[in-house]
């Protein structure tokens, strides 16, 4: 049976976001980042296309590993500027029905507290299509800035982030009944007290006594993306993602990662597809092969180098400028995305080692992830066959210039994969949890967030004598009149 593919638009509240230099490119518009209108109507677009969902990262850190500064991320606006992505959800969900949006935030440095009340604020006004992709972070100019010396290891940065979701969790699932809030007028009850649990959090990192602040919303638990592919990334994954990023650029690469993905999946007692996993790949298409080629070599005179290896630098946290353009990366020890430093010790797709200069060039278009180049039938031809070599359920699609590339991609590919029943032909109604993964809105019951339900075998719920009146009796103090 034809497998339907899911996609995501990949973007951030900043310019040129993955294609370093293409803000100079003339229908480049993500100068207008600042602009409501440039999300508004890019989220009306991406829902016309039928997009699963617009994917918005984030760091909270300058890229000043490249030549040990930050003064070429500045100058390239290598995501910098960068404002916040979760204020922009709100605006976009007025103006669509369906579309999902995937927010980033990192576990780092905001505590779990505000930040469940913030998530549960956005599940609630977009009526449940909220994601929260979960980063650990990378960027060691993020924590310089929030007090500490250096970002934490690697690994012990999922440690940390277990427990972070633990209390987000207990919060979300674990607080407050289905049927809390009772609107009473007659007995003068908004909300049950004896529904409303105490979550009793007491660990390592965060100590958490009391209630969540925010009534259940549809989906309670925002579905979790996350895009850890390192074995403790995977790990963390398996227990907790229900979508999951790789930016694999070779087929091989990408077809080992799902495989450990799936396998890591099984192993947490999950279904080993009740995670969705998106690559992230950049499109570059037209009306033909000759038209979509001229476009890509036009787009490529934009790109610069220099800002590629920014980028590249800080993703691998390793300064790219102490090489020669023609060495290659060899082994070297990284605090930053374990994955990205492995991906450039592989071999390329023709067998080679991966030298500086190749980095650079690759990474001027679409970040980390392939880049597919052609009419949009061999644009649908070249997806497909990467779904079925690497079981990959989808793309997370990185702009070359917006909205330009997603456009195109709506234009030349959808109604090719369309056509074939690859691509969806209507949105199913409901959350995004529910479209993503046909399930149901709220988190299944193998998922590692259902175990803190209330009565769950990881609940520590403190409850509270009730004082509020079955029907007939009369515990709670009488409503007074007036003041
Ligand atoms: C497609 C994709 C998107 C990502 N987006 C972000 C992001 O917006 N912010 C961030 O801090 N990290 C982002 N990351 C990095 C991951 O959250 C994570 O830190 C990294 O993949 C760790 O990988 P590792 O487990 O291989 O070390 C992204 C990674 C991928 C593959």
């Amino acid at each position: 049976m034809t497998r339907v593919i899911r996609f995501n638009a990949f973007d951030m509240n900043c310019v040129a976001h993955q294609s370093p230099g293409l803000w100079r490119h003339p229908d480049d518009q993500s100068w207008r980042y600042k602009d409501l209108s440039y999300w508004t109507n890019l989220a009306e677009l991406l829902e016309r296309g039928r997009f699963d969902g617009l994917f918005i990262a984030d760091v909270l850190g300058t890229y000043d590993i490249y030549d040990a500064s930050d003064e070429a991320a500045i100058r390239q606006a290598a995501q910098i500027p960068v404002a916040d992505p979760l204020l922009l959800v709100s605006a976009m969900a007025l103006v669509t029905e369906h579309l999902g949006f995937g927010v980033t935030t990192g576990t780092g440095f905001e505590h779990p507290y505000p930040f469940a009340r913030r998530l549960s604020t956005l599940d609630h006004l977009t009526g449940g299509r909220v994601g929260w992709n979960v980063v650990t972070g990378y960027l060691p100019a993020a924590a310089r800035n929030m007090g500490q010396t250096d970002q934490p290891a690697h690994d012990a940065r999922y440690d940390h982030a277990d427990e972070y979701l633990e209390v987000l969790y207990k919060l979300w699932e674990g607080s407050w009944e289905d049927d809390a809030v009772v609107r009473d007028a007659v007995r003068g009850v908004f909300t049950d007290p004896a529904k409303v649990h105490h979550i009793g959090h007491e660990g390592t990192h965060f100590t958490v006594p009391g209630v969540h602040l925010v009534e259940p919303s549809p989906q309670r638990t925002p579905v979790i993306y996350q895009a850890g592919s390192s074995p403790r990334g995977v790990r963390f994954a398996a227990e907790n993602a229900e979508a999951v990023f790789t930016a694999a650029p070779t087929k091989e690469l990408l077809r080992q990662t799902v495989s450990t993905i799936r396998r890591e999946l099984e192993l947490a007692g999950r279904d080993p597809y009740s995670a969705k996993i998106f690559n992230l790949t950049t499109v570059v298409t037209g009306e033909n092969s000759e038209a979509a080629h001229a476009k890509h070599r036009e787009l490529l005179s934009y790109g610069s180098a220099e800002g590629a290896l920014v980028f590249m630098s800080g993703w691998m946290g390793v300064d790219l400028a102490r090489y020669g353009l023609d060495e290659p990366i060899g082994n070297v020890d990284s605090n930053a995305i374990l994955s990205a430093v492995a991906a450039f010790q592989a071999a390329t797709a023709d067998g080679r080692e991966w030298t500086v200069r190749d980095i650079a060039e690759w990474g001027e278009i679409g970040g980390m992830g392939p880049r597919v180049v052609g009419s949009g039938t061999e644009v649908a031809d070249t997806l497909q066959e990467w779904v079925e070599e690497t079981d990959v359920d989808g793309f997370n699609l990185a702009y070359a210039i917006t909205p330009g590339t997603f456009e195109d991609f709506i234009e030349y590919v959808v109604p090719v994969l369309t056509a074939r029943g690859a691509y969806q032909n209507s949105y199913t109604p409901g959350t995004l949890r529910h479209k993503l993964l046909g399930n149901g809105d709220r988190l299944p019951e193998e998922h590692r967030g259902a175990k803190y339900r209330i009565g769950g075998p990881l609940s520590t719920i403190i409850d509270r004598p009730s004082t509020v009146p079955s029907s007939s009796g009369s515990t709670a103090p009488a409503p007074t009149s007036g003041r």
